[in-house]
């Protein structure tokens, strides 16, 4: 399998702005395709200003951000984006059909060696793959928010995923400076997500159930952990909607009622309180509480 050089992402929002971002960033030749032409640059505005309040930048200088976004090429349908492709990602919004339908576009328009990745938080391949003629070269690809920042991804195959094809995505992660995570089995949230899942379970219980301040929970988490931020501010910048749509999949999926998202968490939802994205989660934004001085210190 030749090495991946052109690199095609299918929806540019939250998580596809970042990983066309990091990929440019990194000398692949990076072409993107979103039905809305304002995507990529909304969501590059609202990925730096995020870098900014939790102090942690990309991988690469800072300075170079608005050179590698002029890199990523836009195409002006997806037939077009992926025409050239060795590695395409798709990123576009979380739900079995749409992906299932863009992997058979996909599976159409791309050469028949490259790649086809998801992104997908919760959605294994194994359930997309048969909507195209290549199971052989479908995976899942999970980078995590901040994908810029964070550089580290999952990898996971699907039924008949080839040996290649997981190595080749090997390979694609280390080039972009992104440590790959390797899953040998297929589980619900892959490796890291899993362990990120625990502590998003615990800490909603402990807030939703009055038991703790959640703001004294960032603080906890962030001298344990020495990170600039915690797991309730990490949450906003994913975004609460996204937050409930996945521990909704766990739940569906375990069916055990400890999973079950937090009545309190389905209020704010429901509310239009998402997070960053709408300028109030638990945090308000764009001047958040924990970003503050003196704020770890709790005074
Ligand atoms: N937000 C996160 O923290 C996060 C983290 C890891 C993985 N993910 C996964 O990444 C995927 C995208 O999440 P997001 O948060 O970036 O969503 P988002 O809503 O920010 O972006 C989705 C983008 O897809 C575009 N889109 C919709 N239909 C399309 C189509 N047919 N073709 C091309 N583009 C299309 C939309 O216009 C939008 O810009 C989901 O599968 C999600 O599970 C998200």
């Amino acid at each position: 399998m030749t090495a991946i050089e052109n690199v095609t992402v299918i929806g540019l929002g939250t998580l596809g702005s970042q990983i066309a971002m990091q990929a440019a960033a990194y000398g692949h030749r990076v072409t993107a395709f979103d039905p809305n032409p304002d995507a990529f640059a909304q969501a590059r505005g609202k990925v730096r200003s995020a870098m900014q309040m939790v102090g942690k930048g990309p991988t690469y200088p800072i300075e170079r951000w608005d050179d590698i976004a002029a890199q990523v090429r836009l195409a002006p349908d997806l037939a077009g984006a992926a025409q050239n492709a060795d590695l395409v990602i798709e990123v576009v919004a979380e739900n079995v059909e749409l992906k299932r339908k863009v992997f058979a576009e996909l599976d159409r328009a791309a050469p028949p060696g490259a790649l086809l990745a998801t992104n997908s938080s919760s959605i294994p391949v194994s359930r997309i793959e048969s909507a195209t003629q290549r199971p052989q070269l479908c995976l899942n690809l999970h980078f995590y928010q901040p994908a810029v920042g964070i550089p580290m991804a999952d990898i996971m195959g699907g039924t008949r995923t080839a040996p290649e094809t997981i190595a080749a995505a090997r390979d694609f992660l280390h080039s972009i400076q992104c440590v790959p995570l390797p899953v040998r089995k297929e589980i619900l949230g892959f490796c890291f997500n899993n362990v990120w899942r625990a502590v998003k379970r615990q800490t909603l219980y402990m807030w939703a159930g009055g038991f703790v301040d959640f703001r004294d929970i960032d603080r906890a988490w962030m001298v344990f952990t020495g990170m600039t931020y915690g797991p309730f501010f990490l949450m906003d910048l994913v975004g609460l909607d996204v937050v409930l749509a996945i521990e909704t999949v766990y739940f569906a999926e375990s069916d055990d009622p400890k999973d079950a998202p937090p009545q309190a968490l389905k209020d704010k939802v429901a509310k239009g309180e998402l997070g960053i994205k709408s300028g109030r989660g638990f945090y308000s934004y764009p001047d958040p509480e924990c970003a503050r001085p003196g704020f770890l210190q709790g005074r």
